[in-house]
């Protein structure tokens, strides 16, 4: 059945649900959720935890004698129905003060003011029991070329999560940190903007092994990447931390679509990737519930994210288990992929006259790799013909 269970670990952002529709061109259609009410309708769904931005939860500006009172009651929910917090992250996106960003904004003291504010919320974040930090730096980037010195911008950045872990350590939290890139929107060009430059910028921090990346579908699909492929690399790195569930069309707006929608294929062969992979931690959606829809949308939208994950992992089981294609894929030689290219030695592929002298090149090209039958049965498989 297509039914979720906690032990599927599906999770949520209390920004999901509680979007109101707010857009560049239209004001809510939605009054806001009460985060506890998320709570509970998410259970009830199957789901095994919620995640939140420090101002999902508690409202920017709010004194601190209620901030106490309503963690207090988030808290007593979370008890209640069983719900965990696996995740927590940091609003340095919608206040005008992180207008030209949190971590690299040109102003030295709204930098001082974001760290100090994800480091309050990563408080609040160990309390609750949360392994993973994200940061999604949205407002990190530019509009126009002189704006930003993308070179000290990347000074800051470091410094910033150089401090960050610093932080945690000195704490003794259990927290990593997953960045999570986006090619654009809000910023007309943000700073670590693919899954590829993430991996690449974690490797300067002072300490690595606390950061991995948190990758969302759409993001890497509105540069045009191949989602599946983004996941395996970070997987192959040791990085993949967390992932941002979603659908999205192609290279366009980000479109946060639930599960399931957009790229249906990719939607598949990254279920197949997760579940082969043995991935393990939380199948996090990040989706938006169409704007002109009612709260009967948002609950249809949310329990079909969940839905469509456990159908796509149904149809990929099926796919690896049938013998048919278990021959597809020997006869495009994925078995031969696995194995190492010169197990011998640099010596004995330098002696070996068939790597080369006596290699038949016409031979090798002629060999169908017999792609056409793997990607149709796949298909089949995704469409559950037969
Ligand atoms: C987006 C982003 C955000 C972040 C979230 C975590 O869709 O542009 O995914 O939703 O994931 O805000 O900070
Ligand atoms: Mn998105
Ligand atoms: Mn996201
Ligand atoms: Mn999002």
């Amino acid at each position: 059945s297509y039914t979720p269970t906690p032990e599927d670990r599906f999770t949520f952002g209390l920004w999901t649900v509680g979007w109101t529709g707010i857009d560049p061109f239209g004001v809510a259609t939605r009054p806001a959720l009460d985060p506890v009410e998320s709570v509970e309708r998410l259970a009830e769904l199957g789901a095994y935890g919620v995640t939140f931005h420090d101002d999902d939860l508690i409202p920017f500006g709010t004194a601190d004698a209620e901030r106490d009172a309503i963690i207090k009651r988030f808290r007593a929910a979370l008890d209640a129905t069983g719900m965990k917090v696996p995740m927590a992250t940091t609003n340095l996106f919608t206040q005008p003060v992180f207008k030209d960003g949190g971590f690299t904004a040109n102003d030295r003291d709204v930098r001082r003011y974001a760290l100090r504010k994800t480091m309050r919320n990563i408080d609040l974040a160990a309390e609750l029991g949360a392994e993973t930090y994200v940061a999604w730096g949205g407002r990190e980037g530019a509009e126009s070329g002189g704006a930003k010195d993308v070179r000290h911008a990347l000074d800051r950045m470091k410094e910033a999560f150089d401090l960050l872990a610093e932080y945690v350590t000195e704490q003794g939290y259990g927290l990593r940190f997953a960045i999570e890139p986006k090619p654009n929107e809000p910023r007309g060009d943000i700073l670590l903007p693919t899954v590829g430059h993430a991996l690449a910028f974690i490797e300067r921090l002072e300490k690595p092994e606390l950061f991995g990346v948190n990758p969302e579908v759409g993001h890497e699909q509105m540069a045009g990447l191949n989602f599946p492929h983004g996941i395996a690399q970070a997987l192959w790195a040791g990085k993949l931390f967390h992932l941002d569930l979603n659908g999205q069309n192609g290279i366009k707006y980000d479109q946060d679509l639930r599960f399931g929608a957009g790229d249906l294929r990719q939607a598949f062969w990254l279920v197949d990737l997760l579940e082969t992979a043995g991935y393990a931690g939380p199948r996090h959606f990040d989706f938006k519930p169409v704007r002109t829809d009612g709260f009967d949308g948002v609950w249809e939208s949310a329990k079909n994210c969940m839905r469509n994950y456990l159908i796509l992992r149904e149809r990929a089981a099926a796919f690896r288990a049938d013998p048919e294609v278990q021959q597809a894929l020997r006869d495009s030689r994925l078995d031969e992929l696995a194995q190492p290219t010169a197990a011998d030695g640099l010596a004995a592929l330098r002696a070996d006259r068939t790597a080369y002298e006596e290699f038949d090149v016409s031979a090798a090209a002629g060999r169908s790799m017999a792609f056409e039958r793997l990607d149709q049965l796949a298909m089949e498989h995704l469409l559950a013909v037969g």
